[in-house]
């Protein structure tokens, strides 16, 4: 028995970070449904999942069973993941995870429809920065809404904020609570105020860290260096690439709107996403991409001066 009391889990959306959510959900022993627009985003989606579930059989093998995971849980997890394009595979769910993209009206219209469909069980949202709340009322069952917001990348990452709306119950609070650990994950409270407490901190020091690029004060490489010496494992840029640069501006958007103009966005930042370079997703952003692997430094970038 789960300490959450919860059986079947829902998820929407099998991008960056829907895949790692179900794969850490079946994992963890829940049913797990995933549901997205089309069978072959479903199908990209599964493969991520089942190449991830292969590096931690590989890890278990190598490091005789002290770390990862052995071939017939592979297959447990395998066996608990089903697909659907439809909204109405989710209804059964005791709670779903919506991680759709950084986009609100999109967020409210799934949240809208869930309660036509007459869907009345737990959900959250995994969003970086909408509000909570209004996200809870497009539901139409705040007190049964919250904030679950899973790191990248989710099978790796320990840390999950959980922020409440303003009319999130206790009992709701407490089952998001117990599902984070029934998950193996350390729940990390937040209140519903712009960026939460992780992207607060961590957005406007990406943005910076493109203020230096813009005012040539040191390049892409060196900047990410610096922060090595901070004991980070991985540099402003490089992560913001990684978590995808419409994602980080529009996280700068809800900052700046609710906390003033010292979060306004850096230039660089909206012109790479005017361009439709968005980081590792689609193959250029501070750095160029190969299949998720970082080349060189994007040649547009390292040009780019302002002020
Ligand atoms: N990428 C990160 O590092 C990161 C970290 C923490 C939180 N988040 C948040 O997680 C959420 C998802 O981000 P992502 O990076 O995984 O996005 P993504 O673009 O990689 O994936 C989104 C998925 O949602 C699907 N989708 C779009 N519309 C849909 C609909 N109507 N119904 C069902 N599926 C639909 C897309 O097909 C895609 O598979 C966002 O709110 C983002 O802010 C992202």
């Amino acid at each position: 028995m789960s300490e959450s009391g919860l059986k079947k889990i829902g998820v929407i959306g099998i991008g960056t970070m829907g895949n790692g959510i179900a794969q850490v959900a079946a994992q963890s022993g829940f049913e797990t449904v995933v549901m997205d627009v089309d069978a072959g985003v479903l199908e990209k989606g599964l493969d991520s999942i089942s190449r991830s579930l292969d590096r931690l059989v590989k890890a278990f093998e190598k490091s005789g069973g002290e770390k990862g995971i052995d071939p017939a849980a592979k297959d447990e997890a395998v066996n608990r993941l089903s697909t659907t394009t439809l909204s109405e595979d989710l209804l059964d769910c005791d709670l779903i995870i919506e991680a759709v993209p950084e986009r609100p009206e999109l967020k409210e219209k799934i949240n809208r429809k869930l309660a036509e469909l007459g869907y009345d069980n737990l959900l959250v949202s995994n969003t970086s920065g909408i509000s909570i709340t209004r996200l809870g009322a497009a539901y139409g069952r705040p007190e049964k809404f919250m904030g679950m917001h899973f790191m990248n990348p989710v099978p790796m990452q320990k840390g999950v904020e959980i922020i409440r709306g303003l009319a999130t119950s206790d009992e709701t609070y407490a089952t998001v609570v117990a599902l984070c650990h029934d998950l193996g994950k350390i729940e990390i409270a937040a209140e519903d105020k712009a960026g939460f407490a992780i992207n607060r901190m961590f957005v406007p020091f990406c943005n910076e860290a493109v203020r230096i690029i813009e005012e040539g004060i040191a390049s892409v490489e060196d900047v990410d260096k610096c922060t090595y010496c901070l004991g980070h494992k991985m540099g402003p840029l490089m992560t913001s690439d990684y978590v995808g640069l419409d994602t980080m501006l529009f996280i700068c958007e809800v900052l700046e709107e609710e906390l003033g103009s010292f979060y306004k966005p850096s230039p660089l930042l909206k012109r790479l996403v005017e361009s439709g370079q968005l980081g590792a997703k689609t193959g250029s952003g501070f750095y160029t991409w190969e299949k998720y692997k970082a080349s060189g430094v994007n040649p547009d970038v390292a040009r780019y001066r302002i002020g």
